[in-house]
């Protein structure tokens, strides 16, 4: 049989009992709280990832396609400022915005790209797909929790760190500071990031952003109950909570929450754990932070980073920010 060096490398910082601690301490903690609460990462098993990819589609979530449009324009200034031969992306899910940043830095100095996200199966996909179609790049893709792991990332070569999506948005703004503060650590002279941010803007918009007329929001917030019923031998009645989507003004922030329909008594075995529900009570389940640029800016610098470059579209709906140290 012919041997092929396969150019991908796949390093896994989340081996089943790390993740199954992590699942097992934020579902105790989320549920005992008042209000109750569950982290985002949990939507992104499979179905998530897919139900994701299909928000992504949807007429009324704007993000993803204001995103690609600033990187159709701008990727070859973004490649040319940054210099990267190292793209490192965090949360990298299907890759499937990339490909812009790629090419662009393909035709220029890229050597290796580090794809980083929480979903196995989604990473290594991705990493293969990526790795047939730019041949001699090193894909590095690394199964990692970008708010536990990034002192272990790769660190060779110039390298662009890119946090696209609007992800920074999920973050809490404690999470976040530190986030940006420990980011700003792992990275060195002539090192760069690239973060795509949503911007505030009508509250009408937002709304239907996070709650679309064909209800694939709703599935994607109420597949974290599914996946605890999984992984943790829970008997949540998915059908039973309700999807809201609400735009919080003070904060700047889409909540989602998951809204019990009625009273009811939840078992999560694997826990030991009973949890009740009054009739309407809400969990949250997802903060999606939307920014005025003076805000991010003012937090980016205070992180120690020193913009070079701000894109945004023509409706001003979503910014990239190309920053150095
Ligand atoms: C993962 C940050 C891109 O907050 O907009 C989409 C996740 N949640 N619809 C976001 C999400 C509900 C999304 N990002």
């Amino acid at each position: 049989m012919p041997v092929t060096q396969s150019a991908v490398r796949l390093i896994n910082h989340l081996d089943r009992d790390y993740l199954r601690q992590a699942l097992e301490h934020d579902v105790r903690t989320g549920l005992s709280a008042t209000p109750k609460q569950l982290p985002p990462k949990w939507f992104y098993d499979a179905a998530g990832s897919e139900l994701f990819t299909r928000i992504t589609r949807l007429p009324e979530y704007y993000p993803t396609r204001r995103e690609l449009s600033i990187l159709r324009a701008r990727a070859g200034d973004i490649a040319a400022r940054s210099g990267a031969d190292n793209l490192v992306e965090l949360g990298s899910g299907t890759s499937e915005k990339t490909v812009l940043l790629l090419d662009a830095l393909a035709a220029r100095t890229l050597r290796s790209y580090t794809p980083v996200d929480v979903d196995a199966a989604t990473l290594a996909d991705a990493a293969h797909r990526l790795s047939a179609r730019y041949p001699g790049l090193r894909v590095q893709a690394v199964c990692a929790d970008f708010e536990r792991h990034l002192a272990l990332l790769p660190r060779d070569g110039r390298r662009m760190v890119a946090f696209l999506g609007g992800t920074i948005g999920n973050l809490d703004p404690g999470s976040r500071e530190v986030f940006l503060r420990e980011l700003r650590a792992t990275l060195r002279p002539g090192d760069s990031l690239l973060l795509g941010a949503d911007l505030v803007k009508a509250t009408s918009r937002l709304v239907a952003a996070y709650d679309d007329a064909q209800g694939v929001t709703a599935a994607f917030n109420r597949n974290v109950l599914h996946v605890i019923n999984r992984e943790l031998g829970a008997d949540f009645v998915p059908a039973a909570f309700e999807h809201v989507a609400l735009y919080d003004e003070r904060n700047d922030w889409i909540e989602m929450r998951l809204r019990a329909s009625r009273a009811m008594r939840v078992r999560v075995a694997a826990l030991g754990m009973t949890v009740a529900f009054a009739a309407g009570e809400e969990m949250r389940t997802e903060i999606s932070a939307k920014f005025r640029p003076e805000r991010l800016l003012g937090e980016l610098s205070a992180a120690g980073f020193t913009v070079v470059e701000r894109y945004t579209d023509p409706a001003q709906d979503f910014t990239l920010i190309l920053a150095g140290v």
